[in-house]
């Protein structure tokens, strides 16, 4: 890469039985050479010939790209992942070729306590140690949120920009720079772990997501950059 280029990483995941002999599915190889020979080389020639603010039909790319990778690797291809940036990705599943799905970082800051007051101080000290601190303690979240979102019959998927626009106004909003807690009702008696916050999230983007015409897959929730937790809906 010279000068301004472009960073971008492709992800390809096969699916399939091992073999009871080799104990390969398929050679790693194999994988690489079929992504070198089909898949690199269309998206260089896209990525020379397309203005970086084109409107590309980006739905119709990752199809493409499964259409590409599918009979040089017998057809085994289950998903593919782009990554257009480290925080935006798309990914599209061989079984789901009329959708994508839109996996878009955001982050904010907030502060928290975890204390349950049916439990006693001193159950809550030994149950949360240091989180149960009383003047509470903060982090930095960051949160993915997945959408699944159609292939409209021009190739397009619904822009990122709006769903920027809904998570910033249902989401980032109501928690950046607040004390959980005390400044969020969905706090007032719920313990702000990140398995309620990754659910309370999920519950404020699921109402309205229908608005853009797309399905919520995922929410996930980092605390620290170790500790995650994903909630995709109540699936009970
Ligand atoms: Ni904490």
């Amino acid at each position: 890469m010279r000068g301004l280029g472009r960073f971008y990483q492709l992800h390809v995941s096969c699916a399939g039985h091992a073999d009871p002999t080799t104990g390969y599915f398929i050679s790693i190889k194999h994988i690489d050479k079929a992504v070198a020979q089909h898949a690199v080389p269309y998206l260089d020639q896209l990525i020379n010939t397309t203005a970086v603010t084109a409107a590309v039909p980006m739905g119709r790319l990752m199809a493409t790209l499964i259409d590409r990778l599918g009979p040089p690797l017998d057809h085994t291809v289950a998903a593919v992942q782009l990554d257009l940036a480290p925080y935006y990705w798309l990914t599209i599943e061989s079984n789901d070729m009329q959708h994508v799905t839109i996996h878009q970082h955001y982050e904010f800051s907030a502060s928290h306590r975890l204390h349950v007051p049916a439990m006693g101080d001193d159950d809550n000290r030994s149950v949360f140690g240091k989180c149960n601190n009383p003047s509470g303690h903060g982090h930095n979240y960051q949160i993915k949120v997945a959408v699944r979102a159609p292939i409209d019959p021009r190739g397009h998927a619904t822009p990122v920009e709006r769903i920027d626009a809904l998570i910033d106004e249902a989401v980032l909003q109501k928690l950046d720079h607040k004390h959980l807690n005390v400044d969020v009702p969905q706090f007032a008696d719920l313990n702000p772990t990140v398995e309620n916050i990754a659910q309370v999230i999920y519950g404020m983007i699921q109402p309205r997501i229908g608005e853009l015409g797309v399905e919520l897959r995922d929410v996930s929730v980092w605390e620290t950059g170790k500790t995650v937790c994903v909630y995709s809906g109540d699936k009970t």
